[in-house]
């Protein structure tokens, strides 16, 4: 699986610290920025994760900002991709359960990193149900 990864300043250290994790892993990513601390704006790096998941250069997304919010708001803007934030190994797994959700946003201030990790790791080892839940991902898609 490829993926690609992005955060303004606000989720560049678990951005980070989600790379170090993804190496150990095995899995291969594209890194979309920031690279440092600096202040920049959530939407453009919400945005180029989304269209590169979207155009598929990425089979998954994850971005990281302060709270996850704002950076999954710009992602969720983009057609084709459902973004779910999570602050849990419980909603990662759901998200991709039943929503089939193709990018994860993390909040880089609200969630602890190890936390960040597990969450990572079921939001990538998770399987969509499909059934029920596949009408309801193509009325998302449909919008
Ligand atoms: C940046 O200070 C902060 O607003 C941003 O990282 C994020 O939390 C927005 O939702």
């Amino acid at each position: 699986m490829l993926l690609a990864i992005a955060s303004d300043h606000g989720g560049y250290e678990l951005k980070e610290t989600i790379k170090e994790h993804l190496r150990e892993r095995g899995v291969k990513f594209v890194d979309l920025g920031t690279n440092n601390t600096d202040s920049v704006d959530y939407p453009v790096y919400g945005k180029a994760c989304a269209e590169t998941v979207a155009a598929g250069k990425a089979e998954r997304g994850i971005v990281c900002c302060g709270t996850g919010i704002g950076i999954s708001i710009a992602a969720n803007k983009v057609k084709g991709i459902r973004c779910g934030l999570c602050t849990s190994v419980e909603m990662a797994t759901l998200t991709r359960q039943h929503n089939n959700a193709n990018m994860l946003a993390l909040g880089g201030r609200t969630t602890d990193p190890k936390l960040a990790l597990e969450i990572v790791d079921a939001f990538l080892d998770t399987e969509f149900e499909g059934g029920r839940h596949k009408r309801r991902t193509d009325m998302l898609d449909e919008m």
